[in-house]
């Protein structure tokens, strides 16, 4: 086929299948949780159970959530809270701390962390020296997993030789950038002013000081970002070659963010067929720089260690995204965290000031979660097959479920459209519908099927 009736094909496909769709962090998906057969009590005893059966063999994960940041970007979908105000910094890591004693004190013995991950927020708003007291603190009661990996979101404009070299001695060999686009008029458009030498210094300090994978993350889909910006940043990118990439689309969802995703028009945005065309040139000229498609938005080099993931068929996907050390226990610490005990999900209070009052109290401060039914459980393994290897099987009775035939009927079109191929007991997305992974996971959704989103939840696939 010419390359020019490809790229037709591929267009007409995105059209068809861009519609708003879960990222499956989780399944089921928070929207879906239900809230009224959860119970803390439950929980707590899942998680014991679960952390008893697997620590000692495979350790546990832990996720600190770093709320704070001096300023607003407009796009940002995170848990954040905007404040220039350093004071905050003590009185919130000795309350992450009280809240690793709570679970310490519940679980009677000390965890094994296998993977450990500072997200935000921004962790680099926080001094190298409370950083530390973070990280010392954690240590106090818990012991290092066998091949541990301990990673951190930075911001260029604010990441330090010093922040670098302090993390590093407690541990942390892998940190992401957020790097968005490079383009002036974008960045004054998404008030996050961050000029190419920034991302550069960061970034080589780190190689310097002997972090093993620095990764950048970009977005496409941005107000008033073109095709040729998408193209520089890439190329941008090129110069110091980061060892993981994320491709974001961006995700429009102002009636979640309160008075943020509001400092731009609807119109402001790129239509339609300019975002798919941005990201079909996108994931062209990452391919041609060298860089490998792992999962759904993420892209590394030949490398890295989620590659090697990906190849050998170990790759894990939870709430903090693409993984290469699957844990059965992952607990959350800070506002909004969530916490998965294989069993059952459970998440922080987004609130600081009840979350601050909660952990004085000695409260564990979930607000809600859910407990896997068996059939969840079936589904999740699905989904996690899909969005890991991009194939799933039920030939082991086990991995059946009531639903299979319709699940199957609706996966026919994809299948006509050369998305997926379907066997009796099997399923495996092709290199073309890899796009469309979220939506082969739309139709495993057993929630989905049962009741459709009252309200707009998710942003557009693509
Ligand atoms: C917590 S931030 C990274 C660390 C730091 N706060 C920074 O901005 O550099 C996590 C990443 O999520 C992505 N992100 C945030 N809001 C998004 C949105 N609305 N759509 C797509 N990606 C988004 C950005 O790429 C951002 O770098
Ligand atoms: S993108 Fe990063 S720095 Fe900007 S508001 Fe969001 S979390 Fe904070």
């Amino acid at each position: 086929m010419l390359p020019s009736q490809t790229k037709l094909l591929m267009s007409t496909l995105v059209q068809k299948y861009n519609i708003p769709g879960p990222r499956y962090t989780s399944y089921p998906t928070v929207p879906y949780w239900d809230l009224d057969t959860f119970s803390g009590h439950q929980w707590k005893s899942t998680l014991i159970r679960n952390f008893n059966e697997s620590n000692e063999e495979e350790g546990i994960s832990l996720y600190i959530h770093l709320p704070f940041c001096e300023s607003l970007c407009t796009f940002c979908g995170c848990h954040k809270r905007i404040t220039k105000r350093h004071e905050v910094e003590n009185p919130y890591i000795s309350n992450v701390l009280k809240e690793w004693k709570l679970y310490c004190d519940l679980l009677e013995s000390k965890p094994k962390i296998k993977e450990l991950h500072l997200g935000g927020g921004t962790p680099t708003f926080f001094s190298p020296e409370n950083l530390t007291r973070l990280i010392n603190g954690i240590f106090k009661t818990a012991t290092h997993a066998e091949n541990y990996e301990f990673s951190f979101e930075g911001h260029p404009n604010n990441t330090t030789k010093e922040h670098l070299q302090s993390l590093y001695d407690v541990g942390f060999r892998r940190v992401s950038y957020g790097v968005q686009d490079y383009n002036k008029k974008v960045q004054l458009a998404i008030h996050r002013m961050q000029p190419f030498v920034n991302v550069k210094n960061v970034t080589e300090w780190a190689r310097e000081i002997g972090y093993t994978s620095v990764g950048h993350d970009i977005i496409f889909g941005l107000p008033f970002q073109s095709i040729d910006d998408v193209a520089e940043t890439i190329l941008k990118t090129k110069e110091l070659m980061p060892d993981r990439l994320a491709f974001y689309s961006y995700a429009h969802v102002p009636w979640l963010k309160g008075n943020g995703q509001r400092g731009y028009k609807d119109s402001d945005l790129p239509k339609a067929e300019v975002k798919r065309e941005q990201y079909e040139m996108g994931k062209a000229l990452l391919a041609e720089v060298g860089y490998s498609e792992i999962g759904m938005d993420h892209f590394s080099l030949k490398t890295d260690s989620l590659y090697s993931a990906m190849k050998n068929g170990t790759l894990h996907r939870n709430f903090m995204g693409y993984t290469a050390s699957k844990t059965r226990v992952m607990i959350g610490l800070g506002v909004s965290s969530i916490s998965d005990s294989w069993d059952s999900f459970a998440q922080n209070v987004k609130n600081l000031e009840e979350y601050g009052h909660l952990i004085e109290n000695n409260i564990i401060p979930i607000y809600r979660g859910h407990i896997l039914t068996n059939e969840d459980k079936i589904i999740r393994r699905h989904i996690l097959n899909l969005m890991c290897r991009f194939r799933t099987n039920w030939e082991n009775p086990e991995d059946r479920f009531n639903e299979l035939p319709e699940v199957k009927h609706k996966l026919n079109e994809m299948a006509m459209d050369g998305l997926v191929e379907i066997t009796s007991d099997s399923i495996y997305v092709t290199e073309k519908g890899r796009p469309f992974v979220r939506n082969v996971c739309m139709a495993f959704d057993l929630f989905l099927h049962r009741k459709a989103p009252d309200t707009r939840l998710f942003s557009m696939t693509i």
